[in-house]
């Protein structure tokens, strides 16, 4: 039954701890100094299910790498804009992504902006972006627009962090078809997995037809409440599905995150001794360690 497993064992044979996910809990180093910055990784946060933590993931995890020295882009590619929010940008009167998208002559450096986390850039998006698909539809090598355009700045970053909107459409099309990885935040619930399947249908058809070196960098499990019978049966179930291909890392829920995305801030410049941005910058390790990142 669920828990038993992990219950029976609270530690591994060299007396490391076992975590969240069934394996040992261990810890990783904090990333090298990098020598120069770039070629970027492209790194998509995917789930077409809504209120997973992609947007705060994409907001955090780009703000932990950015801290351990790495030049970190995260593209809002949401209408909703809640990435460009969460970073505390405003868009209703700057280019964003949609003009990049719209006129492949545009410099994406103009619509690139900085934010207060030294490091971390964004291209920011607003509600126009809403009205992409339907003219990218005519467009030659559509899926192709949003790889066209960050090839042009990928020179200058060690990641490019894609944050998508909750939906398998045409824009994370190219958001997949423009990446190298791509990470699934999976919220412990129940539904967790409802429709994972169908993610996972859309990111092999685009590796089959746009994109054929596309990896799966992990599963990513949000919300996590190690006090409820409930989460821990859910992270069983997402790993008897996904294996080693679950990231050790697990964020926990919190209410810190909806508090941190009214400031404008990441968790870790908002609450950094918090267990969540702990638990952030444990993750950016991981995926330094696993090879995702540099
Ligand atoms: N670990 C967490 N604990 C508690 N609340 C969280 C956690 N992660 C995210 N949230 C909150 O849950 C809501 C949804 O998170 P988020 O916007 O990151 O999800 P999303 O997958 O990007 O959603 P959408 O599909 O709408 O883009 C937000 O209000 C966010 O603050
Ligand atoms: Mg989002």
């Amino acid at each position: 039954m669920a828990g038993s497993k992990r219950s029976a064992a609270k530690v591994s044979e060299d007396d490391t701890p076992i975590g969240p996910t069934g394996r040992p809990y261990r810890g990783f180093p904090t990333p090298p100094k990098l020598d120069g910055h770039g070629p970027a990784r492209i790194i998509s946060l995917c789930n077409q299910k809504g209120g997973v933590g992609k947007t705060t993931t994409t907001i955090n995890l780009a703000a932990s790498l950015a801290s351990y020295g790495r030049r970190v882009l995260a593209v809002d590619f949401d209408p909703q804009g809640a990435l460009s929010a969460g970073l505390g940008i405003q868009t209703h009167d700057i280019p964003t992504i949609y003009d990049l998208l719209l006129d492949g002559k545009r410099d994406p450096h103009e619509v690139i902006v900085r934010t207060r986390v030294e490091g971390l850039d964004v291209i920011p998006a607003n509600i126009d972006l809403s009205a992409a698909e339907v003219h990218l539809v005519n467009e030659v090598a559509r899926e192709q627009t949003l790889a066209r355009a960050l090839r042009r700045v990928a020179g200058e970053y060690d990641v490019i962090l894609v944050d998508c909107q909750p939906s398998l459409g045409l824009l994370t099309v190219n958001a997949l078809t423009a990446s190298h990885g791509v990470l699934i935040p999976l919220e412990c619930e129940f539904f967790a997995l409802r429709g994972v399947a169908m993610l996972i249908e859309t990111i092999d058809k685009v590796r089959d037809r746009l994109n054929p070196t596309i990896e799966l960098d992990g599963v990513l499990a949000t919300m996590y409440d190690a006090r409820t019978l409930h989460s821990r049966e859910v992270l069983e179930r997402v790993v008897d599905a996904f294996g080693d291909d679950v990231l050790e890392t697990v964020i926990g829920r919190t209410v810190k995150f909806p508090d941190a995305s009214v400031s404008g801030m990441p968790i870790t410049e908002f609450a950094p001794e918090h267990a969540a941005a702990q638990a952030y910058l444990r993750l950016a390790r991981e995926l330094v360690a696993r090879g995702a990142v540099a």
